[in-house]
């Protein structure tokens, strides 16, 4: 295992950067942990902090963007580093942006992976356990500033594959064009569900838990960061919503222990990144587009959007997915509950989320009406782009 000397950072106050470990050597061990390291930098977020010798920033720079924002996010105080506010920042900044370029003036997939890892790496930070020495980072100004750059270009180039709509007049017609998007857009009716529904193997369905994991295992905090700053009129459709997410009074059937118990009963069982590892980069902008909005107050009303969608597509996928479930003989031990209440509980919700959300939202505030389409439009299309790229990789585990 990586030798530490996170004493020396944590407690004395008298902590000398370049004192202790050889970065080099620690990525070497790093390395060596996992068969495949890519999965395990992703997986060590909790790993105490390493410190490092002053080469190891420029080391950096030679890494791809994710790889460097890995080695910082795990690395002792940043704003010790010679440069780290001169000529790093610019270099980083730098290959970033040539990083950016590839991934959405080129559509690089690569470059895309490269780009959401990174954001992913730097979305944890805010929602790190407190005894994890990363959360030291949480708002470290160059890897805020970092994350900032991203989340402008990579919002840009989204929101520039929709067409401009009209703001709707009232909170009535806000509603309708909602469900109308949602109806028509082509996530709704993916076809992603029809084959785990009819066609999917076992090992299919599990590898689609799998890649669900992340996401459902960070909603309870989503649903918290949508409460942080709420409408007193609208707190009362949000406590529901996070009272039955988190079990109503019982932990055992509180949304995270039902799907933790799901991946265990089929064998996937627990990793501390929740197998963000496995994802691609559709599966990893889906969820970064969940942080970015919670994270970033100016995109609240967007986060609202995002979550309606998510209320109104899950019932009836989650409906087909039980059933293709049962049909491989899953199911008999009640590990399908996540998904069986969701089925039910989210017809609530979505139409609860409209009612008692956005309709009091959008008539205190018009103007907020063209975010909550543009998040419900940035969620149809990245979900759309997800099931894309999962339905073709568990077609190829045929
Ligand atoms: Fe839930
Ligand atoms: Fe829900």
């Amino acid at each position: 295992m990586v030798k530490q000397d996170t004493d020396t950072y944590h407690h004395s106050g008298q902590y000398q950067p370049w004192r202790a470990l050889i970065a080099s050597e620690t990525c070497r061990e790093v390395e060596t942990m996992s068969p495949n390291p890519t999965d395990q930098r992703l997986a060590r977020h909790d790993a105490p902090l390493v410190t490092f010798n002053p080469g190891i920033i420029d080391e950096t720079l030679s890494l791809p963007i994710d790889e460097a924002v890995a080695v910082l996010c795990d690395s002792g105080p940043l704003d010790q580093v010679p440069g780290y506010n001169g000529s790093y920042e610019r270099e980083l900044l730098a290959k970033a942006h040539a990083t950016l370029d590839a991934a959405l003036r080129y559509h690089d997939e690569a470059a895309l992976h490269q780009i959401h890892r990174a954001l992913f790496l730097l979305y944890d930070l805010h929602v790190a356990d407190a005894g994890s020495p990363r959360s030291e980072h949480q708002f470290d100004p160059l890897l805020t500033r970092l994350r900032r750059e991203i989340e402008r270009r990579w919002l840009d180039t989204e929101t520039s594959r929709f067409a401009h709509v009209p703001r709707p007049a009232d909170s009535d017609e806000l509603v309708a064009a909602l469900k109308r998007l949602w109806s028509e857009h082509p996530a709704s009716c993916h076809p992603l569900f029809d084959f785990l529904e009819k066609e999917a193997s076992k090992e299919q369905i599990i590898a689609f838990f799998t890649s669900d994991s992340a996401l459902n295992i960070r909603f309870f905090d989503l649903l918290l960061f949508s409460m942080v700053g709420s409408r007193i009129e609208v707190r009362k459709e949000l406590a529901q919503n996070f009272w039955d997410e988190s079990g109503r009074g019982e932990p055992a059937r509180s949304h995270v222990t039902l799907f933790r118990r799901l991946l265990d009963s089929v064998g996937v069982g627990q990793a501390v990144d929740n197998h963000a590892a496995t994802l691609d980069w559709q599966g990893l902008a889906g969820y970064n587009l969940f942080m970015l909005t919670a994270l970033n107050r100016r995109h609240y009303f967007k986060l609202l959007g995002i979550l309606a969608m998510t209320e109104l597509l899950d019932p009836p996928q989650y409906e087909k997915l039980a059933r293709g479930c049962r049909r491989v003989g899953l199911g008999t031990a009640n590990e399908l509950e996540y998904y069986d209440e969701h089925v039910t509980i989210d017809v609530v919700h979505g139409e609860g989320w409209l009612m008692n959300v956005i309709v009091p939202i959008v008539e205190q505030t018009p103007s907020a009406s063209a975010d909550i389409l543009v998040g419900a439009r940035l969620r149809l299309q990245s979900c759309a782009g997800y099931y894309d790229a999962l339905y073709a990789k568990l077609n190829a585990l045929r």
